[in-house]
């Protein structure tokens, strides 16, 4: 089997910190690996399997050599340098919206939909970390149910903005505390024991980007019909990583709560914590740091016919971002096809 050689791009960032952590923990096969940031970076050091490498620009020539990207840089890294890697012959698996609903770019969900990757022209994309954690819970439902329409709010952590994020909701919370006044700059409201309504930019219809990329991501995942009606709202909330979700889905099919369940135990990737009398259920705090999409709260909803609610919680950085992108990566090594 021909083993990769791996470039990490965005390796400084919060995603990337734990793309190193997932390949270590993974023991993913290459045959050598390349660290890429920005200019800033470049120079640095990082310490990887106790071996130290220098971080290099992410500038087109960087990419010579190197069979896989694993790219979490941001949208705009992500346009001005995929297809130029692409034309250096690497499969670029890139964790920013940029490509995500282009025709010719698969969009995967590892133990979802692998059979996608095949189709890929050089560029894989990782969904949104809110669409990422719902795929794996969804799948398992619809192959038996068929899913007629959806209903999503997110409460999602500051992890998924970044570190410049984790570090204002420490700084405002600690402002608040000493009765300060505190000056936000990543969000548009305080983040510090407050709940923001709003993440990424405001869309035509009054639903933001990132709602709008549950809906589009998730029927493309699915393969769901391209009408199928999916509302989500996204919150972000103070929490440092991991997000939850209240889910409600009417099917085509009857389902009942305790055929959920059973399918859902029976899920890769996730865990069902359902015992509300004993008070057990998922929460983001529990979550952090693990691999598995929790899912609790299960039952019938009263407001839809043939529809079950739940509330599902995993950590962004992990299943949203980092852990998706090597999962992709092992099975793009797995399957060859690179
Ligand atoms: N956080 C999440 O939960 C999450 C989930 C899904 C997807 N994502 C996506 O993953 C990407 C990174 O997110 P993050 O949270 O890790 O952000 P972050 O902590 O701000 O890190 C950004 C990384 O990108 C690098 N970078 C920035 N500009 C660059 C450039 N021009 N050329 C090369 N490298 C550049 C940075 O390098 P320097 O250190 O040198 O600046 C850093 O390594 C974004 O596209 C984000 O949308 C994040």
């Amino acid at each position: 089997m021909k083993k990769p050689v791996l470039g990490v791009l965005g390796a400084t960032g919060v995603v990337g910190r734990n793309i190193l952590k997932i390949l270590e923990e993974n023991n993913v096969v290459y045959e050598d690996i390349k660290f890429l940031a920005s200019k800033k970076s470049a120079g640095k050091e990082i310490e990887f399997k106790g071996k130290k490498y220098t971080v290099l620009e992410a500038v087109p020539e960087a990419f010579e050599g190197i069979n896989i990207v694993l790219a979490s840089a941001g949208g705009s890294t992500s346009l001005a340098l995929a297809k130029e890697a692409v034309k250096r012959g690497c499969v670029y698996i890139d964790n920013s919206s940029a490509f995500r609903m282009e025709k010719d770019v698969p969009l995967v969900i590892a133990g979802v939909n692998d059979e996608d990757i095949r189709t890929h022209k050089g560029i894989i994309a990782n969904p949104n970390c809110s669409t990422s954690q719902l795929m794996l819970v969804l799948k398992p439902l619809h192959d038996f149910a068929v899913i007629k329409r959806m209903i999503v709010s997110t409460y999602q952590s500051v992890s998924g903005a970044g570190l410049a994020a984790i570090n204002e909701l420490k700084e405002n919370t600690i402002a608040v505390n000493d009765g300060k006044t505190f000056q936000n700059k990543v969000f548009k409201k305080p983040i510090a024991y407050n709940c923001i309504p709003q993440i990424d930019v405001f869309c035509e219809n009054g639903y933001t980007k990132e709602e709008m990329k549950v809906t589009n991501e998730t029927r493309k995942i699915l393969h769901l019909k391209p009408d199928t009606p999916i509302s989500c709202t996204a919150v972000r909330v103070p929490v440092f990583i991991g997000h939850s979700e209240a889910v409600t889905v009417e099917f085509e099919k009857t389902i009942t709560p305790e055929k959920v369940r059973e399918l859902l135990n029976q899920a890769w990737g996730v865990k069902v914590i359902d015992n509300p009398e004993a008070y057990e259920f998922p929460t983001a705090v529990e979550a952090a740091g693990t691999n598995p999409v929790y899912v609790g709260r299960i039952r019938k909803d009263i407001a839809f016919d043939n529809a079950i609610t739940f509330w599902c919680v995993a950590d962004n950085l992990r299943i949203g971002a980092a852990l998706n992108t090597v999962r992709i990566a092992e099975k793009v090594i797995d399957m060859q096809v690179f």
